[in-house]
């Protein structure tokens, strides 16, 4: 037997429960990993009240990441040993002691590598490399405002613009979240408070957003919260920016004029990682070498900001509905 947290029906994160299952056998093409950690996600919070895309069958584990050890093969699995430490990526299942998935779903740990690192940067740092390299064709002159930039991917996105010696402007809800941001290397901060803001707000927001930046308008904007924050910061865009949607964790889809598209000269750029993995998996896999060997030589520094029991996942999930979530949260299966 094994241990699991489980979704037993679509509700409240209260409603999830730390129990014993059989342990996974694998089918054909699948491996068994014992998972040493995982990360939380922003969706993790969503799959559970049956508000994500993906609505599992029940009982499931939610969690979308984590690193571990190879327990046992399948048939015609012929790339990987028992024993072997290696990552993934699952959508759901992590949030468990094992899991049987798919082996072209694994990435092999190279050597140094944690499991720690491993499970918290596959996500957050594919998906804000992908964004900024490839959809934000990032440049060394490029001024750069990150909305959300405390969170997983917010500061992932800060990590890997100022390994590249770009001007970040960090958009935050608190001066708490301001704070990790310059600690962080975020050249200047805006606290755009956490109350839905009027039209009145919004001229505001937007003005102080443009005061921040040296050159008054931002080349690429990385947008992980939407609502009422998107209108105000796209209007501080420069000409021929690149506002990059990657969210909309303050809840709302915003509806955008389009004629500020046509005022500005600017590109409103979809960023889809998961997508982008599976139609491109070779320039991904790339990606994923590159941010590897940043991280060993410390171009990067992933921000776990904290490190939970595996059994205390509900508590994790708790902290992205209340807003609490600083740079990466893993657990581990002690
Ligand atoms: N497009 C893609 O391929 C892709 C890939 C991964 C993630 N995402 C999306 O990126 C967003 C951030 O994901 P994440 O994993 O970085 O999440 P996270 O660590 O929980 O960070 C979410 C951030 O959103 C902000 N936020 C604003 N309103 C919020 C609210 N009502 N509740 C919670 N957070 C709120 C928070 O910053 P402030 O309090 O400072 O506003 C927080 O730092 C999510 O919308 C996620 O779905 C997209």
């Amino acid at each position: 037997m094994m241990k699991a947290l489980l979704c037993k029906d679509f509700g409240p994160v209260e409603n999830l429960v730390w129990e014993d299952i059989p342990d996974p056998t694998p089918k054909d093409g699948e491996v068994v990993v014992d998972i040493k950690v995982a990360a939380l996600n922003f969706p993790d919070n969503l799959i559970v009240q049956g508000l994500y895309q993906f609505k599992p069958n029940f009982p499931f584990s939610p969690g979308s990441e984590g690193a571990g050890v190879i327990s046992a093969i399948g048939k015609n699995v012929h790339n990987f040993q028992i024993g072997e430490k290696v990552s993934f990526m699952c959508g759901w299942g992590a949030f468990a002691e094992k899991l049987a998935i798919n082996h072209k779903q694994l990435i092999k740990m190279t050597e140094g590598m944690t499991f720690e690192l491993a499970s918290a940067t596959q996500i957050a740092y594919g998906t804000s490399y992908h964004a900024l390299i490839q959809r934000g064709r990032l440049n060394q002159d490029h001024e750069i405002l990150i909305l959300g930039c405390s969170g997983g991917v917010g500061l992932a996105a800060l990590d890997i613009a100022k390994a590249h010696n770009v001007r970040v402007v960090a958009g935050v809800s608190t001066e708490e979240k301001a704070d990790l941001c310059k600690q962080y290397g975020a050249d200047e901060v805006v606290v755009y408070g956490s109350d839905k803001l009027d039209k009145e707000s919004q001229k505001d927001l937007s003005n102080k957003l443009k005061e921040k930046s040296k050159k008054g308008a931002f080349d690429i904007i990385y947008d992980t919260v939407g609502d009422c924050y998107t209108e105000p910061a796209l209007r501080s865009i420069n000409w021929k920016g690149r506002y990059l949607v990657i969210g909309f964790a303050a809840g709302e889809i915003p509806k955008i004029p389009l004629n500020l598209a046509l005022l500005k000269g600017c590109e409103i750029v979809g960023v889809f990682w998961g997508a982008f993995t599976g139609h491109e998996p070779k320039q991904n896999m790339n990606n994923i070498i590159e941010i590897g060997k940043m991280i060993s030589s410390k171009k990067l520094n992933p921000f776990i900001s904290k490190k939970l029991p595996m059994k205390s996942a509900t508590d994790a999930i708790k902290m992205i509905g209340e807003r609490k979530v600083l740079g990466k949260v893993i657990l581990i299966n002690e």
